[in-house]
């Protein structure tokens, strides 16, 4: 283990800093490798600081050039600086002003955190801490100014100049090829929210008319010549907007809204105030070059962002311990915006997918922590499924809860009483106790308490009392930290089915109107009266609780609510269940019979026959089977990748076989010919028409190539054209080979469409994909300084390629340690983001447990790891329940 571990920062040691900033003049003068910045802060004590305390301001990589206060030039005796924090022990008393020149060096940044360059244009990124390599300052999100920025370039190289808020001056500067620009935000803001970008981009832009009737001008920029792609993302714009004065009431707030895409980014995007910092991959799309989770995706993020100007920014954080507050409540906003512009329960699913693959899996390992952690060494492991998608369940069962109208209500008063300041998840959760005059104490434990809480449910009929019984009963497993759990507040939406499929009109006491029960207790149940039949129940209907469920039905029983529960959710989770239990059994080599596999798929192709067509969108996810990894965080312990594999092919020739005549039909009845479009119905119809392609490639290898051959040939969009290829890639041989370089040369000038072809070429699960993976990073697209390059090709093969990155030779583990440790010296977030998906390795069987563990034990032991790595592999390594 490392000794010079990074300190820890706790939540508990939280106190207010001792000096305020209230203004900030930024005078950025852009130069590829030594741009300098001169900042200009009006400082004061804090109140509420302490009173002697000397003046520490954050730095990183700073290069100080020149430094006065109150204009005068301070000699060298009274502050001390290095890289890493300028100190002046004897700071005046009262307001004073700091002017601080340093110099940077954005071409050779290539942590992408701070002043760097993306294709030759410059921009910023600065959340959590990366306002600090620009200029030393207050660096933490309590400390909130007004931002003035003058920003100067060689006109020729950077025509374009952003900064955040409106723009108050701009002009050429005489007898030099140089201009400037000068942008003023009026709202106090985090130093983490500040931007700036200079560079060739192409604009598109329209005008958007507030509720209250302000004129904002919205503007998207790109790189010349891909403006007709950002037409989309503009369009989701302005539906976000719209939406944020429906929904919430918020309205936006500067006369422009500015988004920048850029094609280096360590993350999906940036809410910096007024001009949002995009990855070009959640900006960009036409028909040719996305597919429709891209659009869907573009969407999501786009209102993410937007959203963010009140949750985030107008509202923001305390201290980073509150990220949930803004990312679980802004990822909460998003997904309702989805589910309205989309299909609810659809969405719903996909949410779930998502929720059980990254967050309940993160929750199961060594990296599992609470949705508000109490502790960090760095705070950038933190941007994680728990804090982002488990946060937004929580802010969900708070909805669920008190109901929408309280909900709104409490919205309000939150926005109402915090504007304009830094706060915390209490501030959040009393704003809602108080509008609904209810004790939260016993709910806010979710954010404290890390683990997934395991529900196990069980019916009792009384025939002759015509009563049904539910008793629950609830757990938490142990995670890093915390031994031992507490019950939780699980509201519970439940409902019975008859097994005839008619509506039971059964009253649970203790059920509101609504429908929920609250479990907040370890065990409790529910008694329906009147109950003229044995029912069914429907439990976590809509998945009210972020739980795994524990349920005493029989398949039968599963897949009456595949075809009758009234709830969308639940009919997908029945079918999801049944495939499970048979997928557990199979890969763990305990019989099963072939009766069980038979009702399982005359079931789905009752299904399909029935039900299917009526919501393709459903559909396809309905015949979609839990992936690879879903299985193996199922079975939980002594994994073996291949028998997963070999067990979900199995199955999926099953299926295929059983319901062969029906898929194909739907291959045909489901055929498009008019201009693609990416709304939500024809998006779904393809993906029915996509996954049927799938099982019959499944059920016949021949048929398959065939048909995906023809589709692959004569598809009219991206969609269709990758489904068509991934199908191929899983069918060794020539055919796939010969589609595969067809793709590569039509796609050759599209690094964003190279990445989807990296990405299906990783996942391919043979055992030559590792070699083939190696060769790929030789490959003129690829670059190791891109993070979407990095993350398609090797992030896709540690999380999408069970079985060839869970080797049982270790090479996979090997290759990965290998690139970890080669991007850390580079891009340290990215190195630390792909480590995490060694973060299942307990789960593994002996052997690859083993070489896994071997691996990670060769990254911890290296000296000059970040700090970013280290973490990881730190807590990776750590006893479970220590
Ligand atoms: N705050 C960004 C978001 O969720 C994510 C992000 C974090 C981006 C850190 C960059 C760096 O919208
Ligand atoms: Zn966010």
């Amino acid at each position: 283990m490392r000794t010079d571990i990074a300190q820890i920062v706790r939540l508990e040691d939280y106190r207010p800093s001792d000096f305020l900033i209230d203004r900030v003049e930024l005078d950025v003068r852009l130069h590829p490798t030594a741009t300098r910045v001169t900042a200009t802060l009006a400082l004061r004590p804090n109140p509420e600081g302490r009173a002697d305390a000397p003046l520490v301001l954050d730095g990183d990589e700073v290069n100080l050039k020149a430094l006065a206060l109150d204009g005068r030039s301070l000699p060298g005796g009274e502050f001390e600086a290095s890289p890493q924090s300028l100190t002046i022990a004897q700071p005046p008393r009262r307001p004073f002003t700091l002017t601080i020149e340093t110099e940077i060096d954005p071409t050779s940044n290539t942590k992408l955190m701070g002043l760097y360059r993306s294709s030759g244009n410059y921009c910023t990124q600065c959340e959590a801490e990366g306002f600090r390599r620009i200029t030393y300052f207050l660096d933490r999100p309590d400390v909130m100014a007004v931002y003035t920025t003058r920003i100067e370039a060689e006109r020729e190289e950077a025509p374009v100049l952003l900064g955040n808020g409106n723009l108050v001056e701009a002009g050429a500067i005489e007898g030099t090829g140089r201009h400037y620009a000068v942008w003023h935000d009026p709202h106090p803001k985090p130093s983490y929210l500040f931007a700036l970008v200079g560079g060739r981009l192409g604009r598109v832009a329209k005008s958007f008319t507030t509720m209250s009737g302000r004129e904002v001008e919205l503007a998207i920029y790109v790189e010349p010549g891909k403006e007709d792609r950002a037409d989309y993302a503009l369009d989701a714009l302005e539906r976000s907007m719209r939406w944020d004065e429906q929904a919430f009431g918020r309205e936006y707030d500067l006369d422009v809204f500015n988004i920048v895409a850029v094609s280096d980014f360590n993350m999906g995007a940036m809410e910096n105030k007024g001009l949002n910092i995009f990855n070009d991959k959640y900006v960009l799309a036409s028909p040719e070059t996305a597919t429709d989770a891209d659009y869907a995706n573009i969407e999501a993020i786009i209102a993410h962002e937007y959203f963010h100007n009140w949750s985030g920014n107008r509202v923001t954080c305390r201290d980073w311990f509150q990220l949930c507050l803004k990312e679980g409540l802004t990822v909460f906003r998003d997904q309702e915006f989805s589910s309205d512009e989309r299909s609810r329960p659809v969405h719903r699913i996909a949410e779930v997918k998502t929720l059980r693959a990254r967050q309940f899996l993160e929750d199961a390992s060594p990296l599992a922590h609470p949705v508000r952690p109490a502790q960090y060494r760095e705070i950038n492991n933190f941007y994680t499924a728990t804090v982002y998608e488990k946060g937004a369940e929580i802010v969900r069962m708070l909805k669920t809860l008190i109901g929408p109208e309280d909900f709104r209500r409490g919205m309000d008063l939150y926005y109402e009483r915090c504007d304009g300041t830094a706060a915390t998840v209490e501030d959040f959760l009393d704003a809602f106790a108080e509008v609904t005059g209810r004790d939260l104490s016993h709910f806010a434990r979710w954010y404290a308490q890390a683990g997934t809480p395991r529900v196990t449910v069980k019916g009792t009929y009384d025939e002759a009392a015509r009563t049904y019984r539910l008793d629950f009963t609830q757990e938490t497993p142990a995670t890093p930290g915390q031994p031992t759990k507490e019950p939780m507040a699980i509201p519970v939406a439940l409902g019975l089915v008859a097994r005839d499929g008619s509506a039971l009109d059964a009253s649970g006491d203790r059920v509101n109107a609504q429908g929920v029960f609250l479990l907040d207790k370890a065990s409790d149940s529910v008694t329906f009266t009147g109950v003229a039949s044995r029912p069914v129940p429907s439990v976590f209907r809509g998945f009210s609780a972020p739980v795994k469920v524990s349920l005493d039905l029989t398949n039968e029983e599963l897949l009456v609510l595949l075809r009758h529960d009234s709830d969308a959710f639940n009919r997908w989770q029945a079918a999801q269940t049944v495939a499970m239990r048979l997928l557990v059994d199979l890969s763990k080599g305990t019989s099963v019979p072939d009766a069980a596999i038979a009702d399982f798929t005359s079931a789905l192709r009752a299904f399909m026959e029935a039900d299917a067509l009526q919501d393709p969108a459903f559909a396809a996810l309905a015949i979609t089977l839990p992936g690879e990894a879903d299985i193996a965080q199922e079975i939980g312990a002594d994994v073996d990748p291949d028998a997963i594999h070999r067990a979900r092919r199995h199955m999926r020739r099953h299926i295929g076989q059983a319901c062969l005549e029906t898929l194909q039909d739907f291959r045909r009845s489901l055929a498009e010919t008019g201009a693609y479009s990416p709304d939500a119905a024809s998006a779904g119809r393809r993906a029915l028409r996509n996954a049927s392609l799938d099982l019959l490639a499944a059920a016949d290898a021949e048929l398959g190539e065939a048909l995906a051959g023809e589709q692959f040939a004569s598809a009219g969009n991206m969609t269709d054209r990758l489904a068509s290829l991934s199908v191929l890639t899983t069918l060794p041989g020539d055919a796939r080979e010969k589609a595969l370089a067809q793709f590569e040369e039509r796609y050759r000038h599209e690094p964003l469409v190279l990445d989807k072809w990296f990405t299906l070429q990783a996942a391919i699960p043979e055992d030559g994909t590792l070699e083939r993976v190696k060769r790929l990073m030789q490959h003129p697209a690829f670059s190791i300084n891109n993070p979407n390059r990095v993350r398609s090709l090797v992030g896709s093969f540690a999380m999408l390629n069970q079985m060839q990155f869970n080797r049982a030779d270790g090479s996979g583990y090997e290759f990965l340690a290998d690139i970890v440790l080669r991007v850390d010296a580079l891009n340290p977030q990215l190195a630390a983001r792909l480590l995490t998906s060694f973060s299942s390795w307990r789960m593994m069987e002996k052997t690859r447990r083993g070489k896994a563990e071997q691996a990670l034990r060769r990254i911890a032991g290296k000296p000059n790891l970040s700090r970013d790595v280290g973490d990881i592999a730190a807590r990776s390594l750590e006893e479970q329940n220590a």
